[in-house]
């Protein structure tokens, strides 16, 4: 039984807020590929409509899929894709296909058809490339609108994350396949 419940798009950005490594996924119809590598480099960027920023190296592959589809997909890893999120981003999928390589089980988002994946993660969403301009040429970050987006109830609850379970917590990239997981939550009161 999926744990996955669809989340309010005013609350998307919550999903990225605290610098999760994420997946970024894509797909492209017309030579029937899809893609998947991990990135620790994305932020929200917009409220409303609902943005996001990525950055996804001129030499990726994914860079290339999603130009020319002009979406992707994001999947926020739990502590148990720790290796699936490692193996994606060390190798290119341009001559693989990197979910039935490493056994990642991908379901379609409901509104762009991209590949997201729910087991061993915690949240996904699927975005709209936002029209290319001149800097695209000059740097590697990509804009997206979310278009739909969900995450699993037991941990992100009313629009915000509780990392109460060890193991439905994040990652977060420290270099050479090293993780931290997000640590204790902590709550601002008020006074000095
Ligand atoms: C934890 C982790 C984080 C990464 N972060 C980024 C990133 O933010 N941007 C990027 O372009 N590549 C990043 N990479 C590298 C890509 O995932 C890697 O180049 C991948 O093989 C590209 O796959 P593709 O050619 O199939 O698109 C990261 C790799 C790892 C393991």
């Amino acid at each position: 039984m999926s744990h996955f419940r669809p989340v309010a798009l005013e609350h998307a950005s919550r999903l990225l807020n605290h610098g999760p490594t994420i997946l970024i996924t894509s797909r492209d119809d017309e030579i029937d590929r899809r893609n998947i590598m991990a990135a620790a480099w994305s932020m929200p960027v917009e409220f409303s409509p609902p943005r996001i920023a990525i950055v996804v190296d001129k030499s990726a592959w994914s860079r290339e899929l999603i130009l020319r589809s002009g979406m992707f997909g994001i999947v926020v890893p739990g502590v148990a894709a720790t290796n699936w999120s490692y193996a994606v981003g060390s190798v290119t999928g341009r001559d693989e296909d990197k979910f039935n390589c490493y056994g990642i089980p991908a379901i379609a988002g409901p509104v762009l058809g991209l590949p997201v994946v729910e087991e061993k993660c915690l949240a996904w969403m699927e975005c709209r490339l936002l029209p290319p301009t001149a800097a695209l040429e000059k740097y590697d970050t990509l804009f997206g609108e979310v278009v739909s987006a969900a995450a699993d109830e037991r941990a992100f609850i009313n629009g915000r994350w509780h990392f109460d379970d060890d193991q439905l917590n994040t990652l977060h990239h420290l270099g050479g396949g090293t993780f931290v997981t997000s640590g204790k939550i902590l709550t601002a009161g008020a006074g000095k």
